[in-house]
């Protein structure tokens, strides 16, 4: 693959771009986030079968919805933010086999006999997903706050319950929250210092 992606966009996209905890007022638009969609759902997942699904918050009524279940320091960013993602999962992703992996659509198998397999594969590819996200999101010049301080049990409770996302084996609901991502346009003024990295010797080796 030639590289066509510049220094410029690698700023945009990693060295500049800071985790966000206040915004503008700016808002993002419905089309925004699904542009944002039409690219993230290009990062490859495990046998394609693209386990994230995602709940876009955008207005007041939504973000009270899940005010009781973020932790304190999360509500104003939260609140205040133009978009809240709830990254989340289907666990039954696999029933898509024959149509996203239709060169073997047995592999709905491998996961339906599997309980362990198939919550491995969703947490791990509906996290990957999580990041595709805040990556195209910064692609598209939008801000990020990912966050993981609040309460899975009750947006699960809130926004997932049974009898949306139903099914017979699993009549809780089917979709489990991962984590959640504020997006808009970040105050430059309300950053915390940037945190260092770990050094190439310390987090890789060459073998
Ligand atoms: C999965 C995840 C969960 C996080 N949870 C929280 C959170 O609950 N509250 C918060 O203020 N920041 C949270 N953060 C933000 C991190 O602390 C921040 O991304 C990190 O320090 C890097 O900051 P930088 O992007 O500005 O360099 C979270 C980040 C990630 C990726």
């Amino acid at each position: 693959m030639t590289n066509q992606v510049n220094d410029t966009a690698m700023d945009q996209i990693f060295r500049e771009a800071r985790t966000q905890n206040a915004w503008l007022d700016r808002p993002v638009g419905d089309d925004v986030l699904r542009e944002l969609y039409e690219l993230m759902k290009w990062g490859p997942t495990s046998a394609n079968l693209a386990p994230a699904r995602i709940v876009f918050l955008r207005t007041k009524a939504a973000k009270e919805r899940l005010r009781p279940a973020l932790a304190p320091g999360n509500v104003e960013k939260t609140m205040s933010a133009p978009v809240t993602a709830i990254v989340a999962y289907d666990e039954r992703f696999f029933d898509q086999a024959a149509r996203l992996f239709p060169h073997y659509p047995a592999m709905r198998e491998v996961f339906a006999n599997s309980a362990k397999l198939a919550e491995e594969t969703a947490f791990r590819n509906g996290t990957l997903q999580g990041a595709y996200l805040i990556l195209a999101a910064r692609a598209l010049g939008l801000d990020c706050g990912p966050m993981s301080g609040f309460d899975n049990a009750k947006v699960d409770a809130e926004f997932f319950p049974a009898p949306d996302g139903i099914d017979e084996v699993n009549p809780a609901g089917r979709w489990r929250s991962n984590f959640l991502v504020n997006l808009g346009h970040g105050d430059p003024t309300k950053l915390f210092p940037r945190g260092p990295r770990l050094e190439f010797d310390e987090a890789c080796k060459l073998l």
